[in-house]
């Protein structure tokens, strides 16, 4: 029955972990999964969730199941954290949210709600993007095509190029859209930009899907919010996949949500069900453990503010080692301009070296980062960064550019 079966490729991302695991250098530097670490290179456990933990522990008296969508708390604090305090899509119960095992999780469930409700549409996707993206929606079903993101040449968005992509955008399709901190290329609209998106997808009649991975590692939680408030208008449709991976450090608990945004109230009770049914034929249910941590978190308010402390350090210590490494290249290799990694925001950023660089830097120095030419910015240290450097500029001379 299985001996016909190919392997399949390693993971584009998760694979370089693997390999990185078994590579015996011990200079070695990881830079290719979105994992946030701290300047000693480890990925710590925030003290607010630790201590959200010890009072779980205390206080669990059952390990029953959760309902099919989760925790109801954890669904309005994550609409809470989401939208804001007040905001009419929520307080007019146009919204349904689902607590799903993390950000890819809530993608999946979207996608395979999309495949059954809307089996025609195409999922949009910008070029580049996460290379889960097109798979998972392909796994569902769907088809996928791409449209214009990213401005090699400026190493910022290309808004002319994306706003006529989506003008080509038939109506009924979906577009997928990274709500900050862009995953590979670390370049976001600005806010009048995210306006313009809004009109054009709108009067286009096109689907917005959110993906919210990375919210407070841009610039703080209220910012990072732009995307989101310029698309949920009165009276519209959406999709949010959000993430807790990032923000609460919760990787390992696969815990983030998927929240539908519908027309009316009615529509979001119908909808409610149709997503329910999606993941009883899927996990059942979701596992507890992430989305309790996350509703002791943002229910109490201590805790809630030494978490925004926390995740404010992770930001300014990513933005510090932004400034690092363009400084340090600036004195490496001072032909080639790196200053748009200052301006770009959240743990990655599109480096511009080639697939045969990236090469380079694992064979020769140990140092793996995904070969579209994404870093993890996260993976730079105060002491990492002046080697590293050295071996971007060892490269980019070698192969001529
Ligand atoms: C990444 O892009 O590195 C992260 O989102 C982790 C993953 O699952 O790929």
């Amino acid at each position: 029955m299985f001996e016909h079966i190919q392997a399949a490729p390693p993971d584009a991302i998760l694979g370089l972990s693997e390999a990185f695991n078994k590579d015996s250098n011990p200079k070695k530097v990881n830079l290719s999964v979105g994992v946030f670490k701290d300047e000693s290179g480890k990925t710590p456990i925030p003290e607010a969730v630790k201590e959200a933990e010890r009072r779980l522990l205390e206080r669990e008296k059952s390990k029953s199941y959760l309902p099919i969508d989760g925790l109801a708390e954890f669904c309005q604090f994550t609409e809470q954290l989401l939208f804001g305090g007040q905001h009419e899509a929520v307080t007019g119960k146009r919204t349904h949210t689902a607590q799903t095992p993390g950000g890819t999780g809530a993608l999946r469930v979207a996608a395979d709600f999309i495949h059954s409700h809307m089996p025609n549409a195409t999922v949009w996707v910008s070029a580049p993007t996460w290379p889960n993206h097109p798979k998972i929606f392909q796994s569902a079903g769907l088809k996928t095509k791409e449209y214009a993101y990213f401005d090699a040449a400026s190493h910022g968005v290309d808004i002319k190029g994306l706003l006529a992509a989506i003008n080509q955008i038939p109506a009924g399709d979906v577009i997928c859209l990274h709500a900050c901190c862009h995953n590979p290329t670390g370049a976001d609209p600005t806010a009048e930009q995210w306006k313009q998106i809004a009109d054009a997808v709108y009067a286009r009649g096109i689907l917005p899907l959110l993906d919210f991975a990375y919210l407070g590692f841009g610039d703080g939680l209220q910012p990072d919010g732009v995307a989101l408030r310029e698309l949920a208008r009165p009276g519209v449709e959406m999709l949010i996949a959000s993430s807790y991976s990032k923000n609460f450090g919760l990787y390992n608990e696969r815990v983030g949500a998927l929240t539908v945004v519908t027309k009316s109230a009615e529509a979001a009770t119908k909808v409610a069900s149709q997503v329910k049914s999606t993941i009883r034929t899927n996990y059942s249910n979701p596992p507890s453990h992430g989305g309790a941590i996350v509703r002791e978190i943002l229910a109490d308010a201590a805790l809630r503010t030494q978490w925004e402390n926390e995740l404010a350090e992770m930001r300014n210590r990513i933005n510090g080692m932004r400034k690092l490494f363009t400084e340090t290249m600036a004195k490496k290799l001072p032909s080639r301009d790196f200053k748009f990694i200052e301006k770009q925001r959240g743990m990655f950023s599109y480096t511009g070296l080639t697939a045969q660089q990236v090469d380079l830097l694992k064979e020769k120095f140990g140092i793996y980062a995904v070969r579209d030419g994404r870093i993890n910015v996260a993976g730079i240290t105060t002491s990492n960064c002046e080697p590293l450097c050295d071996a971007i500029a060892a490269v980019i001379k070698e192969t001529g550019g």
